[in-house]
């Protein structure tokens, strides 16, 4: 049987007044190149959006994951879209490209991707959710609701093909190698829990149904780590199978309510809520956030795609948007203060650590009494 890849492809290569939207031109430049591809042969379809600042790939194809040709495919729609970017001067252009050589696949280079390869059901629904101004970890907490609470997903308890529970693949995303565990849900929740509570070390990367179905990837490339400097977060994307002994679709969309809170927004540095929000929200602005997320449902046939569906483009989510703005209205007032600021170890890749080298030059053992006559001002106060 033909197994089919759904490969997402991602990075920020530049956007409009600021880190706020992917100029159209970039868009339609990404779908001719990737129309190319398809002449090629080298994807079968292809499906191109944008998070906020963040240009999406959406490509299905044959030929398994970290394909040479596929992954190539994108990099060079990345790079030439770079260029075209840089000739209009659009704001941070190539800003996820920290590599102009291409050494097999993207990894490592700047843009992140999620793939996954499966057989083909007789219908074969799915979701790509793609966040922009947050990082990999903040698909933990919805992903975990997804596949392992009886309380987000009625199917665990009352589907018995669900009732087996999954296998979560975590990856340590802080190490200079990557790094897996696998850990099986119920029996090890409260181990799983453990590790999927510090989004910024370990992050999801699989997921798989007890029989061996994959039924969920992230995209874990953790972009400052690998440049070593800071230049941009690494927003996310995740591709979720629903349906036939999955969770449905609504139970997946339900995961998205809270809505909880993520380490991204201004400058990387800030924690704020994830808005699940229609394409044409799809755009960064207050305090260049807050953190959003959209979601397009489709389905695949025979290697290509049927869809696009804006999930969050529904009435249903106007509470958890509102909500949202009232928690962003709230963390706001904290200004440069924990725990809407970041703590200074998740700022490490920020141009904090230069402000603070400064300030430390000056700190000494002894307490500093400022010199002079103080004044009685007692009087003129009256
Ligand atoms: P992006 O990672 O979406 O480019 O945002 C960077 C940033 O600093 C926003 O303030
Ligand atoms: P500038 O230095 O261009 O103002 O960028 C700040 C920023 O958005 C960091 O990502
Ligand atoms: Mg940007
Ligand atoms: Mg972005």
């Amino acid at each position: 049987m033909v197994e089919t890849t759904i490969s997402v492809i991602k990075a920020d290569i530049g956007s409009l007044a600021g880190h706020v939207v992917v100029p159209d031109f970039l868009l339609e430049f990404a779908r001719k190149e990737l129309k190319a591809g398809v002449e090629k042969k080298i994807i079968n379809d292809f499906h191109v959006t944008h998070a906020g600042d963040d240009l999406e790939l959406i490509m299905t194809h044959f030929k398994g994951e970290n394909n040479e040709e596929v992954h190539r495919l994108a990099f060079d729609t990345f790079m030439k879209g770079t260029e075209l970017a840089r000739e209009k001067k659009i704001y941070a252009a190539g800003q996820d490209i920290l590599s102009d050589t291409f050494s097999g696949n993207v990894k490592g280079m700047g843009p992140g991707s999620a793939e996954m390869t499966i057989e083909e059901r007789k219908s074969e629904p799915f979701a790509i959710f793609m966040a922009d101004k947050t990082e990999p970890g903040a698909f933990n907490l919805p992903l975990f609701k997804i596949f392992a609470d009886p309380f987000n997903t009625a199917g665990l308890i009352i589907d018995p093909n669900l009732h087996d529970g999954f296998t979560f693949v975590v990856q340590d995303i802080m190490k200079d190698v990557p790094c897996f565990v696998d850990m099986k849900c119920p029996e090890e929740m409260y181990d799983l829990l453990a590790l999927l509570g510090s989004t910024g070390t370990f992050t999801i990367k699989k997921i798989y149904r007890a029989d061996g179905m994959v039924c969920a990837s992230v995209s874990t490339d953790k972009l400052h780590a690998v440049a070593g400097k800071y230049v941009g977060k690494d927003d996310p994307v995740a591709i979720i199978r629903a349906h036939s002994g999955l969770p449905a679709m609504g139970e997946v969309l339900e995961a998205f309510t809270i809505p909880h809170l993520v380490a991204g927004w201004m400058r990387g540095s800030h924690a704020g809520p994830l808005l699940p929000v229609a394409l044409k929200d799809s755009r960064c602005t207050r305090f260049d956030g807050p953190p959003r997320v959209i979601g397009l449902g489709f389905q695949v046939s025979n290697g290509m795609l049927v869809g696009p569906i804006d999930l969050f483009d529904d009435i249903a989510f106007d509470i958890t948007r509102q909500r949202g703005m009232e928690i962003a209205d709230y963390l706001r007032q904290h200004g440069p203060f924990e725990f809407h600021r970041l703590s200074s170890d998740r700022m490490e890749y920020s141009t904090l650590p230069k402000v603070l080298d400064k300030c430390s030059t000056r700190f000494t053992e002894e307490e500093i009494v400022p010199t002079g006559k103080a004044k009685d001002t007692s009087d003129s106060a009256e």
